[in-house]
């Protein structure tokens, strides 16, 4: 029977739910044409309002990652794992992630997607490392993820092409901040990446898609639960986006934090954030008998060269220059902006919280992210962070660090940041860097 679209409008306008079928003619409909971008972003309306059942969510999901190519891992490689994180400011851990799973013997098949908004992306990170392809073809991507264990590119067009639609549909009709939406969103994108297992990040926080914490856990407990009813183990670790992650925000400054936490260094916020995430993907795919012995190997990677060691071997085997690695090299190959001005303290006190976002949308600014989709990237400007919320500071001390290409726009900016960072008279006890991990109901004997 011919699809009917209006029907299918009216259902969901009503309060009903959609068959699997309807589900799948509907994003047929999506693709050839058939169902008007007007007619989509009336039932995107309904859906939003009316929300999706968990079922509706497992047919949507299943055709929008069917609507395009479906990554298949060559099947020797064993079971692999991916990563997906909501997006954040200073959120390098992808880079750290990737070669420290793939270096304990699990193949890592990352499809990462660019800067959005004021968030950053991965493959604009990696961008920034001289020769590196960030494009590689699905032969090239599976060939490398068999040989090395681990790639990461850009999502092509051809993967999930309806989700993209949607998605587009969604940004300009205000119906992006649907749960049920978003886990079909990201979960069809997993899916159609060929990973067998999946680790979300799910963030939280003023510089999070989800800013309270309450959502921030019902979209992990929704990602998780969707994920494992179409037969991928995965499990999600909340983190925070109370302030940047890390020290550096900006694409190459945060490659060389990335280097410093691959070499067993760097910040520790980020350290940790990277070393739950890889604990859960250790777990996901059978590699420790418990959270602790997962944590010991992870550390071990980290420490003992192994992680860094595959991160060059991925880097080369993409084109890029692996001397990277080396951080006497840093100056010529991962530059930073050269005027640096700083933020200080206008008042002695603690630092009580930050914007997170505006920090994001200051980057974005000085030209570290784009306004527009073909807008080019200078790499190069950053933001160094000089304190964290609850350190006690003295006025005319730096809050941070703004590397601008101009000393025009690096004064703007600090400009703009002025109220970023807020100062109050008490102590504070900074919040955690993460909470809970979400793994399946069964699993953890909630209910
Ligand atoms: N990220 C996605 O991939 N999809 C959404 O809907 C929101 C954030």
């Amino acid at each position: 029977m011919r699809f009917n679209v209006l029907n299918f409008i009216e259902v969901k306008r009503d309060g009903g739910e959609h068959s699997e079928g309807e589900m799948r003619a509907f994003v047929q409909g999506l693709m050839d044409g058939s169902v008007a971008d007007y007619q989509a972003a009336a039932w995107l309306m309904a859906a939003f309002i009316r929300g999706l059942s968990i079922r509706e969510m497992s047919h949507l999901t299943v055709a929008l990652a069917r609507s395009g190519d479906v990554f298949q891992l060559d099947p020797s490689c064993g079971f692999s794992v991916d990563k997906h994180s909501t997006g954040g400011v200073g959120d390098k851990v992808t880079l750290v992630l990737v070669p420290l799973v793939a270096s304990l013997g699990i193949p890592v098949a990352k499809l990462s997607g660019r800067g959005l908004g004021f968030t950053g992306g991965t493959v604009d990170k990696l961008e920034a490392i001289p020769g590196m392809n960030v494009h590689l073809t699905m032969e090239a991507f599976k060939a490398q993820v068999a040989e090395i264990g681990c790639a990461v590119s850009g999502h092509s067009l051809q993967l999930a092409p309806a989700e993209g639609k949607l998605y587009h549909l969604r940004d300009v009709t205000s119906t992006v901040p649907s749960m049920g939406l978003i886990a079909t969103s990201i979960v069809s994108k997993k899916i159609a990446g060929g990973a067998n297992g999946f680790v979300f990040d799910v963030k939280w926080g003023r510089g999070a898609l989800m800013e309270s914490y309450q959502d921030a856990v019902a979209l992990g407990r929704l990602l998780v639960d969707l994920s494992w009813e179409l037969g991928h183990p995965s499990r999600a670790v909340l983190t925070s986006m109370e302030q940047p992650l890390g020290q550096w925000v900006g694409n190459s400054a945060e490659v060389r934090e990335a280097i410093e936490v691959l070499s067993g260094g760097g910040p520790e916020s980020t350290r940790q954030v990277c070393l739950a995430l890889a604990r859960e993907m250790v777990l996901l795919a059978n590699k420790a008998q418990d959270p602790e012995e997962a944590m010991d190997l992870c550390r071990r990677g980290l420490d003992d060269g192994s992680a860094l060691e595959r991160f060059a071997q991925m880097v080369s085997r993409q084109g890029g220059d692996s001397s990277i690695v080396d951080p006497s090299r840093w100056d010529e190959l991962l530059p930073l902006a050269p005027h640096v001005v700083p933020l200080v303290a206008q008042r002695s006190g603690y630092v009580s919280a930050m914007d997170t976002r505006a920090i994001g949308e200051a980057l974005r600014s000085l030209g570290g992210g784009r306004m527009r989709k073909e807008d080019p990237i200078d790499h190069r400007v950053s933001i160094r962070m000089a304190c964290e919320i609850g350190q006690e500071v003295q006025a005319g001390d730096p809050l941070l660090h703004v590397y601008g290409r101009t000393l025009g726009s690096s004064q703007d900016v600090v400009e703009m940041l002025r109220g970023a960072v807020s100062i109050g008279d008490e102590p504070v006890e900074p919040g955690p860097l993460m909470r809970d991990v979400i793994a399946p109901l069964e699993r953890t004997g909630e209910n």
